[in-house]
C-alpha cells in the first residue's frame, strides 16, 4: 500500500518529546523526510536518530520558535538540505504558569507563553509560507488545544495563546486557500506527555481529576494526535481547509 507521505519533506517544531516526537515518527513511518526542530538538543537528536535507526531520513536542527532569526534560518536550512518544504507541523509550546489567576499572572510569564505558543506559530507560518509560495503549495498543521476552543480557570495566558492559534489558523487558511497551501490545526485534549509532569508531581489528584473530564474515560496518547496530524498534512485531506480538529476523547463535545 502506498504510504501517505512518501517523498515529502516535513518540518516538525517541538519534535524532541511528546506529540512532536510521536508525529515525527509517524511522518517517517509514512515515508517523509523529517526535519526535527526544538530547543531540547539531546532529545531532538534522539528523535532524528530513532527515525534513521528504523531506516528513515531525518535531521535535527536546534531552533527557538520565539526567535525570528532562528525560524528563518531553520526553514532556510531545511530547504538547503532537501530542496523544498512540503509540510510543516508547528507544534512547539509550553504550559506557562498554570494555577495563577489573571490578577496574579506575571508579565514575564504572560510574554513567554505568548512568544512561544502564538508568536512562534506565526513566525513559523511566515517563513514556511514564503517557501511554499515559491514552490507552489504545501500543507501546514498548527497545534492549538481544547483550551483554544473553551476556557479554563488558572491558565489565562495558555488559553489566550491557544485561542490565538485557532484564529491565526483560520485567517491564514483563508489567505492561501487558492494558492495550494492548506492550513489546519489540531486541538488535543489532555495527552500523556512531559508537559503534564509538573502538574502530576504537584497534585496526586490531578490525573484522576483530568481523566474524569474526558468522556472517553482516559487521557490520550501522543500517537493518537500524531495520526490526525499526519492525515491532515497528507493529500488524503485535500479538501480540509482552516479547520481546528479536536482530538480530545470527547472533551469539547460536552
Ligand atoms: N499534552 C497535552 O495535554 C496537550 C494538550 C493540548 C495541547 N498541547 C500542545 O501540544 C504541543 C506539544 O506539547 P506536548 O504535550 O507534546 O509537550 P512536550 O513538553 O513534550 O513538547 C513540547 C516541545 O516543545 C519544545 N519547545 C518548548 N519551547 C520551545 C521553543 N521556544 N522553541 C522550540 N521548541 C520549544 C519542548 O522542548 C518540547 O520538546 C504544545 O503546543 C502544547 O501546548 C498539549
Amino acid at each position: 500500500m502506498a504510504r501517505l507521505m512518501q517523498g515529502k519533506v516535513v518540518l516538525v517544531t517541538g519534535g524532541s518529546t511528546g506529540i512532536g516526537r510521536a508525529s515525527s515518527l509517524v511522518f517517517a513511518r509514512e515515508g517523509a523526510t523529517v526535519v526535527v526542530a526544538d530547543i531540547n538538543l539531546a532529545a531532538g537528536e534522539g528523535t532524528a536518530c530513532a527515525i534513521r535507526d528504523s531506516g528513515g531520513q531525518a535531521v535535527f536542527i536546534a531552533a527557538d520558535v520565539s526567535k525570528r532569526g532562528d525560524v528563518e534560518t531553520l526553514v532556510n536550512r531545511a530547504v538547503g538540505l532537501y530542496g523544498r518544504l512540503d509540510c510543516a507541523f508547528n507544534n512547539a509550546g509550553i504550559a506557562g504558569a498554570i494555577g495563577s489567576a489573571v490578577h496574579d499572572y506575571s508579565e514575564d510569564a504572560w510574554d513567554r507563553v505568548m512568544s512561544i505558543n502564538l508568536k512562534g506559530v506565526w513566525l513559523c507560518l511566515k517563513y514556511e509560507i514564503q517557501q511554499m509560495l515559491k514552490q507552489g503549495g504545501g500543507a501546514i498543521v498548527n497545534t492549538a488545544s481544547i483550551w483554544g476552543l473553551v476556557g479554563a480557570p488558572g491558565a489565562s495566558a495558555y488559553v489566550a495563546s491557544k485561542h490565538g492559534v485557532v484564529g491565526l489558523t483560520r485567517a491564514a487558511a483563508l489567505e492561501y486557500a487558492t494558492q495550494g497551501i492548506r492550513i489546519n490545526a489540531v486541538n488535543p485534549g489532555t495527552i500523556r506527555t512531559p508537559i503534564l509532569d509538573p502538574f502530576i508531581a504537584a497534585d496526586p489528584e490531578f490525573e484522576s481529576m483530568i481523566t474524569a473530564r474526558h468522556p472517553i474515560g482516559r487521557i490520550g496518547m501522543p500517537e493518537e494526535v500524531a495520526e490526525a496530524v499526519v492525515w491532515l498534512c497528507s493529500d488524503a485531506a485535500s479538501f480540509v481547509v482552516g479547520q481546528n480538529l479536536p482530538v480530545d476523547g470527547g472533551y469539547t463535545t460536552q
